[in-house]
């Protein structure tokens, strides 16, 4: 599923949100990836797409790399992914506390338990953050509804 930002009235409403440089954003750098097959033989790769077959809270890039790519809040609070080939995610990050409820056939809605919201970024539009106890977030953070809608083919070989 691809994730839509609702928040009427701010510069996110209706933003895709997109994967770049192991982060999320609106409005800001378009969705990064990488493909080392033949170009007919690569997915698109221009659109952010989640996995819908997590389980256990926990919530994955739709990728074709072996091993995958995890998403997580870093200690910082950044909505993170792992990097393809490695299963690193720094000390003290949350993977868990993801959850998609469907909202009519196609469309859903993702909940991070704390909240997400979206902060402002010198140049780079808006970037997605986890809501942790015990960390200041900008007061211009918005929150917003993360809109899903479903897709039907995996996003890029995998994002980076
Ligand atoms: C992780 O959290 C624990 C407990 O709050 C803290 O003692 C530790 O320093 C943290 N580690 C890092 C790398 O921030
Ligand atoms: C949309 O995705 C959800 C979750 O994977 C699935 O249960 C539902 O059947 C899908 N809707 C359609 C119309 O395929």
């Amino acid at each position: 599923f691809t994730v839509m930002a609702l928040r009427s009235g701010s510069p996110i409403h209706f933003a895709n949100l997109a994967a770049s440089g192991q982060k999320f954003y609106f409005n800001g750098p378009p969705t990064s990836s990488y493909c080392p097959l033949n170009p007919s033989e690569c997915p698109t790769g221009d659109e952010t797409v989640f996995s819908s077959d997590y389980s256990a809270t926990t919530l994955g890039l739709y990728v074709e790399v072996p091993g995958g790519q995890q998403v997580y809040i870093g200690p910082d609070g950044a909505m993170s992914f792992t990097q393809a080939h490695s299963a690193y995610i720094p000390e003290n990050s949350t993977q868990i506390g993801w959850s998609r409820v469907e909202d009519s056939p196609n469309y859903g809605t993702l909940s991070f338990e704390g909240g997400l919201v979206a902060c402002p970024v010198a140049g780079k539009g808006y970037q997605v953050f986890g809501l942790l106890p015990n960390i200041d977030y900008d007061p211009q953070c918005l929150g917003f509804t993360a809109a899903t809608l479903n897709a039907t083919e995996v996003g890029a070989w995998q994002y980076t």
